[in-house]
């Protein structure tokens, strides 16, 4: 067992917490509070290669490995998850997908310019009534020949107004159930499609999320990804790396708030003495360093296992559901060591908390992983 990183990884990780540290921190408070959209640092971050981590060069990506991918996620979003969401979503479900399963053309046409964050990428399966139970998708996309027509709602799309490019889950043939599902590749602008209300959000607020709606949208049937009925495991295939992304992203959230815990403790002066030489926050520091170290564990195995193409199916929601839970814990209690200064938006640990909660929602709640894990362990 090697817990060494290679010089690459390392390079990889200090390049994403120096962006991190300069290009993010500056005026996140501001975003998060008017939901601003971190345009000009998406950008930048397209040119440095964080939006297409994964991607083979040929195809315009910086053709790393999982294991680097997770390292730069933990320090983007201990800055700004607002910002890291927008990479997850990009780099996990909508370059991974299209890479993996994509057509030649699909790839030259749309995962060339989103691997290169010249434009970004939507995944597009909740619905208002299919959240957690994905196979009861409304929106249809009806096969009329050389197209399908596509109706229906997509809700809380994460880049719903930014995307030029939407992966859409919908069902063709209801009588086939799940296996009557297709994914296709829809662009904003096609006749029919709109783009709803951005949602004021409790947390990742700098963060797109809209609803769509498709009304009669033509969408040509080389942009179908697979094979006819393939749209449902397409989905799920992609949410299983997809959690490696959002368990690195709760990581990151919860040891950006460990660390500022921690250095507040240093500094602050309480009964005559620094408060982390007062048992209570002494002990709370030592549990918040030993569970960020179980989880950046879980997250470091499930992308180990992708990068050996081993099943990550458990791994990955595993490192989700732990990851996830320990952010909020985290979070919280950074904000209580910080006492009244938690609570106030300078000190970044109460919008740290705020944003920890959609790690425990979304890609699969936390009850969700547990389905998945136990259908693992009890079939294994
Ligand atoms: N890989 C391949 N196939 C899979 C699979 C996987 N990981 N998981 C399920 N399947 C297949 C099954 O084998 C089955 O196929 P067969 O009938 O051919 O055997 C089919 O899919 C249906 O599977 P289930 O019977 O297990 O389906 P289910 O209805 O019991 O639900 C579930 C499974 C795990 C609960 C699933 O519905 C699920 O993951 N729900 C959560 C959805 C989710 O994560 N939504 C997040 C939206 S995206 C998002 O949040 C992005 C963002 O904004 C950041």
């Amino acid at each position: 067992m090697d817990f060494n990183l290679t010089e690459e990884q390392i390079m990889i990780r200090d390049a994403a917490r120096d962006f991190a540290q300069n290009e993010l921190l500056p005026g996140v408070i501001e975003r998060d509070e008017h939901q601003k959209f971190p345009a000009e640092q998406i950008k930048k971050m397209g040119e440095l290669g964080f939006l297409g981590m994964m991607v083979d060069p040929k195809y315009g990506g910086s053709g790393l490995d999982t294991v680097s991918y997770v390292l730069a996620m933990e320090e983007i979003s201990k800055i700004d998850a607002s910002a890291s969401v927008v990479m997850s979503v990009n780099n996990s479900l909508v370059c991974w997908g299209l890479e993996k399963y994509g057509t030649e053309e699909q790839k030259q046409k749309y995962l060339v310019p989103l691997a290169k964050g010249e434009i970004i990428g939507a995944f597009c399966l909740s619905e208002p009534e299919a959240g957690s139970d994905a196979t009861s998708q409304r929106t249809t996309a009806i096969d009329k020949g050389d197209h399908y027509l596509v109706n229906g709602t997509k809700n809380w799309i994460t880049n719903g107004g930014t995307a030029s490019v939407y992966l859409v889950i919908a069902q063709t043939d209801v009588a086939k159930g799940h296996k009557g599902i297709n994914a296709l590749i829809i662009e904003k602008g096609m006749p029919g499609f709109e783009v709803g209300p951005k949602e004021n959000k409790l947390g990742i607020r700098g963060s797109d999320t809209h609803s769509l709606m498709f009304t009669d949208v033509k969408v040509p049937k080389e942009n179908r990804i697979g094979e006819d009925g393939f749209g449902f495991k397409f989905a799920m295939k992609t949410l299983a790396g997809g959690r490696i992304g959002i368990a690195s992203q709760a990581l990151g959230i919860a040891s950006g708030a460990y660390e500022l815990a921690l250095q507040y403790s240093k500094e602050r002066k309480a009964f005559g003495k620094a408060i982390n030489e007062h048992q209570a926050i002494a002990f709370k520091l030592a549990d918040m360093a030993t569970t960020i170290e179980a989880a950046r564990h879980l997250c470091m195995k499930a992308a180990w296992d992708k990068d050996n193409q081993l099943n990550y199916d458990m791994s990955g929601a595993m490192a989700k559901l732990y990851a996830a839970e320990s952010a909020m814990w985290i979070t919280t209690e950074a904000v209580q060591i910080h006492g009244g200064y938690g609570y106030v938006k300078e000190y970044h640990v109460e919008r740290l908390m705020r944003d920890a909660k959609i790690t425990q929602i979304y890609e699969g709640t936390s009850e969700i992983q547990k389905i998945v894990i136990s259908r693992g362990v009890i079939n294994s």
